[in-house]
């Protein structure tokens, strides 16, 4: 049986990935998180005790990192989620991105030279900044790094730091940029999120500026399923994208959101836009589909969301406690 370390294994992608884990593979998990605002230990309760541990503890402790690494053996592996994701919680306070997703990423990267173990390495296709509303362009593994907020300079930084380990140490690492997720546990600070549970709480969806900004979407069932297709068949040293074709500006999708409530689709609200608001993402991700097969399973992004608002209609419970505090905290900034 495999041993993995899951950093931010409790956030909204890496439970995703241990719930992958436990029911595909017969890997034994420990997470390492530091439980943040944006964890959910929730997600992770009902899982076997002897196939997932949790402990908690902040991936830039290199003490602690070192010794939960130094125990995985040879034939372990670490998978990094642990993260600040939150572009516009970077606009108001860089400093925990800085920590968190540099530091903490060269504490891992120290741990697993040192013990000689294999790393995945999880970032963001953010790095890359943002493409031509316009344009027919979609970003490649050698599309050039120029991110635009704190938080993408943070996951580009961290990202940089593998490759010189890769190239000057022989770290056995990879590393793979996604597009933009959805589906349970997102914290509701999260666009999709946020929009859905404004609708399920009567409130008006937010739209910052004209609406017109487009995302790639992808369900993270299917992210899970290509971080494993990469951690196990992945070429050493090699970055892949990932990435469903689910393109779609954010008002189609705030529009869908309102037409699948039974609301009526123009019942939404402009809003203040964010500072230095990426355009367009958007994926190409023919290598992780040509060398290593993987594809999506979720193909049609508006099954995926219905999926999605059932699962929020069905979690009141979790998400309802959270819902006044960051609504509260998005009127300061009048969004
Ligand atoms: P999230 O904010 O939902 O979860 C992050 C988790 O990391 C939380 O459980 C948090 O407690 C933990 N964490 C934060 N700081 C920590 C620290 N110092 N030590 C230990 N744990 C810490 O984030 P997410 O959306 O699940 O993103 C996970 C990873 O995937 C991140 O690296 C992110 O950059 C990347 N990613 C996210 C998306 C997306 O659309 N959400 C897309 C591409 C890549
Ligand atoms: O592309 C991958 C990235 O996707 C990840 O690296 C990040 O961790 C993840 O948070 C996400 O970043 P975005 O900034 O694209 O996601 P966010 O959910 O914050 O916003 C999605 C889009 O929706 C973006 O264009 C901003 C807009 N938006 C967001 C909120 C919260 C709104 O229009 N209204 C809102 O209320």
């Amino acid at each position: 049986m495999r041993r993995l370390l899951v950093t931010g294994g409790a956030g909204f992608i890496g439970a995703n990935f241990v719930h992958y884990l436990v029911e595909d593979t017969d890997a034994r998990v420990t997470v390492l998180d530091k439980l943040t605002y944006a964890a959910s230990p929730a997600a992770l309760e009902g899982l076997p005790s002897g196939r997932v541990e949790l402990v908690v503890g902040d991936v830039a402790d290199a003490a602690l990192v070192d010794q939960l690494v130094a125990e995985l053996g040879p034939e372990g592996a670490v998978v990094h989620f642990a993260a600040e994701s939150h572009n516009d919680n970077s606009l108001r306070d860089p400093a925990p991105f800085v920590e968190t997703n540099i530091v903490g990423t060269f504490v891992v990267l120290e741990a697993v030279r040192r013990h000689g173990v294999r790393l995945h390495h999880v970032s963001t296709d953010e790095v890359y900044g943002d493409l031509a509303l316009d344009s027919p362009e979609r970003f490649t593994e050698s599309s050039p790094y120029r991110p635009s907020s704190p938080y993408s300079a943070s996951k580009a930084g961290a990202d940089h730091l593998v490759r010189a380990w890769v190239r000057s140490f022989d770290v056995q690492a990879t590393i793979s940029n996604c597009s933009n997720n959805y589906g349970p546990w997102q914290h509701i600070e999260k666009f999709i999120p946020r929009q859905i549970t404004n609708v399920l709480s009567g409130t008006r969806p937010r739209l910052y500026g004209t609406g017109e900004n487009v995302r790639d979407w992808i369900h993270a069932e299917d992210h899970s399923a290509a971080v494993w297709r990469i951690l196990t068949q992945g070429q050493l040293g090699q970055t892949y994208l990932i990435g469903a074709d689910g393109e779609r500006t954010n008002k189609d999708v705030v529009q869908a959101v309102l037409r699948q409530c039974g609301r009526d689709e123009g019942d939404y609200e402009l809003v203040t836009d964010r500072p230095g608001h990426d355009l367009r993402y958007a994926i190409d991700s023919t290598r992780l589909r040509q060398e290593l097969g993987w594809a999506p399973r979720f193909t049609r992004f508006e099954d995926g969301l219905a999926a999605t608002i059932d699962w929020y209609r069905e979690h009141e419970d979790w998400w309802r406690p959270h819902k006044e505090a960051v609504e509260a905290a998005y009127a300061q900034h009048g969004q």
